[in-house]
Formats: structure tokens, C-alpha cells, sequence
């Protein structure tokens, strides 16, 4: 009975923890939102003690629920939101700052100066990013100028800093351990990709003391142990990843050439490039998507800053809908989105774009648009955002891949699936568990605690729940993509 896996999924709007027994199947989950603070235009902030008690108090609620003793869990994996950076003191334990979260744009101006000294080249080279506030060396260097003191005792070593993986493990560890995954350390522009290690050169160019830098290691890798006193046995913490990197791993995406999108906040798209690096011409992100036994699969990325927070701001802000799965219905309802597009640059748009400045928009407003209407574009606006990825991806010589499993909340609407699959062109296949990302992390820690022996037995415990195949004619389909694309144009703020 001792083959369980704890997962704690540490989101950007919530906590959650799930348990899953050997089959990869779940047995138990708990989930709590936290709060979002806003404390300036543009700037999105975590208070990382709510992130650590929501941690713990999921992961107690998920283990009390399954009934499953606390000595029979044979691991702890951990998956996070990526880029949100920490700064903590060693001695205390206490962060400095709350986090800044990877929507955050405070570092718009040093990113600036990066780009106007001429870094992006080398930055690219190195860490396969482009130079975006997305990643969390600003947010570190900014936390540094800004809190007192704060430059000198990261210098003198007395500060540490970490994404949320490597601080829930500070943390779980009773501050014994400081490290973290290759997926994670890779969004942090300071990681050299092929080298597999930190860059001292980036370091100084950005004014990030190494000192406070985690030791990072494979996905699956024994990090350390739990402290017994927070769930009753020392569990051992065996796999960590970043959320969209996890989501590949649980999507049982190993083979070149496999594609998963998930839908949450954002929408992330990642094609599996195996063992090739392939720096992208067409501004996608290359990204280690898992490291085994030392040895680094890689990944294409695209990111988009707006998927399920579009429906969300119908319902929070313009109050169209009540709940998000009403978007289902009123896209059936109506025949098409009557020439209305809307491009969700709530937050400017990243890939392919990376126009941090652009701002959303809604065209082709007629007096007899509905709120079907409206609705309908939101969601249409994912596919297009993911059929641009897609583009960019074949583009930087990738072929196009047959099917993209898809996964996150809003893989749940049929509706979107079928768009998807007409648009791109590409079968959509939807797996029976759509808690891929937390699988991910499962798959990890059952690797490294030997309850799993290969890529070959995880294959083998994904299954299908849906494929939506594409029934679009080019016909019809080049004419709503044109209208997409000229939304877009007049949308990117140099034209304003
Ligand atoms: O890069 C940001 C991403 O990791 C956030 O994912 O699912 O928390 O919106 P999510």
C-alpha cells in the first residue's frame, strides 16, 4: 500500500494538492484560491506565507480525505507556476518581499537597458528566452534595489532566492534544502540551456549575486525529505517541474514531435524538440522540458499571457456570464462571431508577439452584436492565439504536428476543443485525467522513487477521453484567420 504520491500544484490563482495512487490514478484532491495583490499598475504580487500555508493545509485535507496513511505516500512531487520569484532570508526563513509574479511587468526598464546594450543575443544564446519582465531575473534585481540592505546580503550570501518550487522545498525541508529543477531554473534568464548550469556572465549583467542562486537538479531526483511533523511521516520530495513542463511529462509527450496546450490562466504550448536545442527565429521560447538521469529533452514553447483570464474578465469585469462553462452554450448558440474579434492584450501579448505594451481590443462591433457574440470571440481568440504557436512553431522548422493534446480548465468546453481542432488543422485529443499538470509531477517523483521504471510504463497509463478531428475547409478557414490577423495588427501598440 505504500506506492501513493502526494502532489502539491502551486498555481497562480490557487493551491492544490492532489494524491494519486500506483496507477497514476487520482484518489484524493483539495484546492484553495488565494489572494492577487495589485499594488501598482502592471504589478501582480503573491504573500509567498499564504502560498506555504495553503501548501500544507491542502496537502493535509487531500491526505485526511483519502484515507491513506501518511507512511504508505512513497513520495511528494512538486509543480508550480513558473517564473514567480521569492527572496528569503537563510537564517530566518522570513521573504523579504512578497513574490513578484510572473505577470508582473516591473522590470519593463531594465529590460529596456538589457536590450538596448545589446544583451538579446546573447541572452537567447544562452537561456533560449527572450528578453521579457515575464522572467524572473528582474523581478529578483528588483527586489534587491528596492528593499533595504537587500544588494549587500545577497552579496554576503545571506539571502537565497527561489521559484515557488524551491522555496515550498526551503520550506518543506525545515529550511535544510535549497534547490531546484532544471525547468524551473530555466525560466529565470540566468541558466545556460546547453551548459545546464548557472551563467556568472548573466549574473553580472543583471545583478543577480550568485551566492543566492538554488543548486538545480534533474525532475526526478530525490531532493530531500519532509519534515515528519507536517504530515506525520518524512516523505520523501522526489520530483519537481514547472507547471507547463510537468503538463508535457503528464500529457506522456516524450516523443519528438508531440505537442500539448494547457488552458488555465494562460495558455502554454509545447512541442517536444528531443534532444536538439532549436533556437527559434520566429520569437517562441526554447525551453528544457524535462532532465533525466542528466540527460536534458528540450522543448519549443509558446506562451500566451490569456486564455481562461479572457472569460474570466466576462464575468468579473463586463458581467456577460455568471459562470465560465455558460461560454459553451452561447458559442453554440450563435452561427459565427459575426466578424467580431477580440485580442485579450489585457496584460500585452507574448508569443509571437512579445509586445508588452499592446493593450486588448475588440473589433467589429455592429449594433446587433450580442453577448453570445462576445463570448464567442474570447474563446475563438484561444485557438487563434494557439493556431499563431503553432505556425511559429512549423516555422522554426518543426512539422506540424498530426495531434495537440490539450488540457486545463477550459479543455473542458467542447466547444473550444472542436474550434481548435477546425483551425489548426490538428486532431485534439483530451485525456481522461485534465489534472495533467499535477500527473506530471506524479510521473516524476514515481520515477525517481522507483514506483515506475520507465517513459514506457507512464505511456501506458495515459489514456484518451475525447479526439475532436478537424473538419474545416481551407475555405472557410482562411478567411476568419486573415480577419484574426489584421485584428492583431491594428492591436500591437507600434501602430498607435
Ligand atoms: O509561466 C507561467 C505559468 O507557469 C503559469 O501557469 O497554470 O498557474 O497559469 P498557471
Amino acid at each position: 500500500m505504500a506506492a501513493h504520491i502526494l502532489v502539491i500544484d502551486q498555481g497562480t490563482t490557487s493551491t492544490r494538492s492532489v494524491l494519486f495512487d500506483d496507477q497514476a490514478r487520482r484518489v484524493a484532491i483539495a484546492q484553495v484560491e488565494f489572494p492577487q495583490h495589485y499594488p501598482a499598475h502592471g504589478w501582480v504580487e503573491h504573500d509567498p506565507e499564504d502560498i506555504w500555508r495553503d501548501a500544507v493545509a491542502t496537502a493535509r485535507e487531500a491526505i485526511g480525505k483519502s484515507g491513506v496513511a501518511a507512511g504508505d505516500i512513497a513520495a511528494i512531487g512538486i509543480t508550480n507556476q513558473r517564473e514567480t520569484a521569492v527572496v528569503w532570508d537563510r537564517a530566518t526563513g522570513e521573504p523579504i518581499h512578497r513574490a513578484i509574479v510572473w505577470q508582473d511587468r516591473r522590470g519593463a526598464p531594465l529590460c529596456a537597458k538589457l536590450r538596448a546594450e545589446g544583451a538579446e543575443a546573447l541572452i537567447q544564446a544562452r537561456t533560449g528566452l527572450l528578453i521579457d519582465p515575464y522572467f524572473s531575473a528582474t523581478k529578483i534585481a528588483w527586489i534587491l534595489d528596492n528593499v533595504a540592505d537587500a544588494r549587500a546580503r545577497a552579496e554576503r550570501g545571506e539571502l537565497a532566492f527561489g521559484t515557488i518550487d524551491s522555496f515550498l522545498l526551503w520550506r518543506l525541508t525545515g529550511g535544510k534544502v535549497h534547490a531546484t529543477d532544471v525547468t524551473n531554473a530555466s525560466r529565470t534568464m540566468l541558466f545556460d540551456i546547453h551548459r545546464g548550469a548557472w551563467d556568472e556572465e548573466l549574473c553580472r549583467l543583471i545583478g543577480v549575486p550568485p551566492a543566492m542562486l538554488p543548486q538545480v537538479h534533474d525532475n526526478a531526483h530525490v531532493y530531500g525529505t519532509a519534515d515528519p511533523s507536517l504530515f506525520g511521516a518524512a516523505i520523501p520530495i522526489a520530483g519537481m517541474a514547472g507547471d507547463q513542463q510537468a503538463a508535457l511529462f503528464g500529457q506522456a509527450c516524450f516523443e519528438r514531435g508531440a505537442a500539448k496546450s494547457t488552458y488555465g490562466t494562460g495558455c502554454f504550448m509545447l512541442l517536444n524538440t528531443g534532444d536538439q536545442a532549436v533556437e527559434s527565429k520566429h520569437r517562441l521560447l526554447t525551453t528544457p522540458a524535462y532532465r533525466l538521469n542528466g540527460k536534458t529533452t528540450y522543448a519549443l514553447e509558446g506562451s500566451i499571457f490569456v486564455a481562461g483570464a479572457a472569460v474570466k474578465w466576462l464575468r468579473d469585469g463586463i458581467g456577460i456570464i455568471t459562470h465560465a462553462s455558460q461560454t459553451n452554450d452561447m458559442a453554440t448558440k450563435v452561427e459565427n462571431s459575426h466578424g467580431v474579434y477580440m485580442v485579450p492584450a489585457f496584460v500585452g501579448l507574448g508569443a509571437p508577439h512579445w509586445d508588452p505594451d499592446a493593450r486588448g481590443s475588440i473589433h467589429g462591433l455592429t449594433l446587433d452584436t450580442t453577448a453570445a457574440h462576445l463570448a464567442r470571440a474570447a474563446l475563438e481568440a484561444v485557438a487563434y492565439q494557439t493556431l499563431d504557436l503553432a505556425e511559429a512553431m512549423v516555422a522554426d522548422g518543426g512539422s506540424r504536428p498530426e495531434v495537440l493534446r490539450v488540457d486545463g480548465g477550459m479543455a473542458a468546453n467542447d466547444w473550444l476543443c472542436r474550434f481548435l481542432a477546425d483551425l489548426t488543422d490538428m486532431a485534439v485529443e483530451r485525456p481522461a485525467d485534465l489534472e495533467t499538470t499535477a500527473r506530471g509531477a506524479a510521473f516524476h517523483a514515481g520515477l525517481a522513487a522507483g514506483i515506475w521504471p520507465d517513459l514506457g510504463t507512464l505511456s501506458a497509463l495515459w489514456s484518451r477521453e475525447h479526439c475532436f478531428e478537424p473538419s474545416m475547409t481551407p475555405e472557410t478557414r482562411a478567411p476568419l484567420v486573415a480577419g484574426w490577423r489584421d485584428a492583431v495588427q491594428r492591436t500591437l501598440s507600434q501602430r498607435a
